[in-house]
């Protein structure tokens, strides 16, 4: 046995049904753990439910029921995060869930132990609060007066409050971030640096007064725990932190990854070491802050339809095929869109034409030739052979560079380029001629051969992500115990000489794309889908809208005036790490004064004369206490890490000030 592997996915908020973007980082988190079992390693998956907080206080006053009853309806009832999991075939060794009595105890003692210390003490909160993300905010790290986070209005909040002296924390956070692998993709770095650390660590408020769904600061009767300093906790209570439900604190403690999503990092990096440097406990290895599945362009929601429910989804194309489609069509650090056009593409040209005929044609091939489909000894060589017998050879050190980098995308492009390579070496070998041949056998033996090694190197590969497809392949390709392992995918000469192989099932069928769409189409027009939990009372009579594309008409378009403007002035704005305030000349009788939040990409003096596009009939407001009358437009770029640049939009210099757009 090698050595551990403790590998987390986020605990998920049990506010409503889970949707195929959550599912998402719950496969990719599967997939590691399922590799490192298959490398050998003595694997800790662990997963969750974060239970407490407002959000489910208000919704579960809403359905009539208490907090409790609601989680555990969304949690443990029919349909529920536990049944979602089991049919997505998620192989997690433990499933935490927050209102755990265990759980509840250790965090109030991992509360107090930081408040006899001094990592915590009592305050006032002044500031805003973001009710959906149970996050709260100094007025410096709004966006335009919103939610950081989501964007959503936020509420003014005042309260006696515990601080968690996160700023005494601040340097280390700063060089652990910036001097170490602890935060992956890079990318993130830089923002949870420019964003969070560079503009002031300030201490964080982490108790509240305003509901009671939480756990209790036990010496402080009416606060009860920040959501997140609980949910935070969950990594180490579920090893036996500070309780004694169980013992895996010393064996599994720290972490290898915390797999995340991007929204989340900030909590996970910055705040998460924080607590563990006042507990002085390890750090985890890693955090990797993985990507946001899209809904033409926008945040996945369970209100935007059955599309979205991998209940349904995983229904209709089997389990493996939607496990594939996450990990193979987006790359992990990146946001990628969903659609039901590339998930059937990918089922049909990966899955049913690549892997499935591969199969397919190789064992019905070797059990049209071969008696009984076992393999005589006597085998013969050929000039086709070595290109496909290197590509196989090599390809398990390659898969596993790629897997340690938690490159899931790259590692099932190589596993499927040995796959296209052995379609190709049919092909070339053309098996039918050889089988007419009496004198060929040998040499129709060695190419039957040569497909069953290289689809059982392909398939050991692929246990990590469509476990049930790669036992009934090795079922037909005649493999053995000693075939399905780590070490036996790095030789190629495994599987017997005289193999015998067992005809079955089509392992993918093909879908008929258009009809398919259609299909998903009408269903999307039935108003409710079923259920992935029974959601209670109230929840369960609000029907879900489909979505609808939102037109708007020219009339609508002609609103926005969009004017040229020439930069008369631009300069940073003093204490904010985003804004550039420029004076313009948009051809109107006095400068205009518009704040642009893009100083991550331009440095002041540079814009100075440019002619650039401005919305000037924008209501004009303040940001950090200066006004600003408009907006000037920026393209967006994606990065392939996932975060996202701005380029202003400028135009040639010769381009006139004051000239309106159309
Ligand atoms: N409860 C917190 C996590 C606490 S961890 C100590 C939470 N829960 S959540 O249910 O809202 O989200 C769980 C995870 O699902 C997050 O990592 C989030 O990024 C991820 N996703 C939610 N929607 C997603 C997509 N559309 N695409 C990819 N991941 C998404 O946050």
């Amino acid at each position: 046995m090698k050595d551990k592997f403790y590998i987390t996915t986020p605990i998920y908020y049990p506010s409503d049904k889970l949707h195929i973007g959550h599912t998402y980082c719950t496969v990719a988190t599967d997939a590691m753990a399922r590799y490192k079992r298959l490398q050998g390693y003595d694997v800790m998956f662990l997963t969750g439910t974060d239970e407490h907080g407002q959000k489910i206080e208000d919704k579960a006053k809403a359905a009539g029921v208490t907090p409790k009853q609601f989680v555990d309806n969304i949690v443990e009832g029919k349909g529920g995060i536990l049944d979602l999991w089991k049919l997505m075939n998620i192989s997690n060794d433990r499933f935490i869930r927050t209102t755990d009595d265990y759980h509840e105890a250790a965090v109030q003692k991992i509360f107090k132990k930081l408040y006899e210390q001094g990592d915590i003490y009592k305050g006032k909160y002044v500031g805003k609060y973001c009710k959906p993300c149970e996050s709260f905010w100094t007025e410096t790290q709004l966006v335009d007066g919103k939610c950081p986070d989501c964007g959503r209005e936020v509420q003014d909040a005042e309260e006696e409050a515990y601080f968690f002296r996160l700023s005494k924390y601040a340097d280390r956070i700063l060089d652990l971030l910036e001097n170490t692998d602890f935060l992956e993709p890079r990318s993130r770095v830089n923002e949870m640096v420019n964003n969070f650390i560079k503009p002031g660590l300030e201490d964080l408020c982490v108790s509240r007064t305003s509901f009671t769904w939480g756990v209790p600061v036990d010496f402080d009767p009416g606060h009860v725990v920040y959501v997140w300093i609980d949910a935070l906790s969950n990594y180490i209570t579920a090893l036996g932190y500070d309780n004694d439900k169980y013992n895996d604190y010393d064996k599994f403690w720290p972490a290898d990854v915390h797999f995340v999503g991007k929204e989340i990092v900030r909590f996970h990096s910055i705040i998460w070491p924080a607590i563990l440097m006042a507990l002085d406990l390890p750090l985890p290895k890693k955090v990797y802050g993985h990507g946001w599945l899209l809904l033409e362009g926008g945040k996945m929601s369970k209100s935007k339809g059955n599309v979205v429910d991998p209940v349904i989804l995983a229904q209709r194309y089997g389990v493996d095929a939607l496990r594939y489609f996450l990990l193979r069509e987006f790359p992990f650090g990146s946001d990628g869109n969903f659609s039901n056009e590339a998930l059937i593409s990918r089922i049909n040209v990966d899955l049913a034409n690549d892997l499935g005929n591969l199969v397919s044609r190789t064992v019905s091939m070797a059990g049209k030739y071969f008696e009984g489909g076992k393999l005589p000894n006597k085998q013969a060589e050929g000039p086709e052979d070595a290109e496909l017998v290197a590509l196989a050879s090599g390809l398990r050190d390659k898969y596993e560079g790629h897997m340690e980098k938690y490159a899931f995308q790259d590692a099932l492009v190589d596993v499927f380029g040995l796959i296209s390579r052995a379609n190709k070496y049919i092909d070339e070998t053309k098996p039918w001629i050889l089988g007419k041949d009496e004198s060929q056998k040998a040499r129709l033996a060695r190419v039957m051969y040569n497909l069953l090694e290289s689809i059982r190197i392909a398939a050991v590969l692929l246990i990590p992500f469509i476990p049930d497809t790669v036992e009934k392949i090795f079922a037909q390709i005649g493999t053995g115990e000693n075939g399905r392992t780590w070490e036996s995918a790095g030789t190629f000469g495994v599987l017997p000489a005289d193999v015998t192989i067992h005809r079955g099932e089509n392992l993918f069928p093909r879908i008929d794309m258009e009809k398919e769409l259609k299909e998903l189409e009408s269903l999307e027009k039935k108003p409710e889908a079923p259920k992935a939990a029974e959601a209670p009372k109230a929840e369960a009579a609000k029907a879900e809208k489909p979505a609808e594309p939102e037109y708007i008409t020219i009339d609508d378009f002609a609103k926005v005036k969009f004017v040229t403007a020439k930069v008369l002035a631009c300069e940073a704005v003093p204490k904010s790490a985003k804004l550039l305030r420029f004076t313009l000349d948009c051809g109107e009788e006095f400068p205009r004064q518009i704040l642009s939040g893009i100083h991550e990409w331009y440095e002041p003096e540079d814009l100075v004369g440019k002619t650039v596009v401005a919305c000037t009939n924008l209501k004009p407001r303040k940001m950090m206490g200066i006004m600003s009358n408009g907006m000037l437009i920026s393209a967006v770029k994606e990065e392939p890490d996932g975060s996202e640049k701005l380029h202003l939009l400028m135009l040639d210099d010769k381009v006139p000030a004051g000239y309106g757009l159309c």
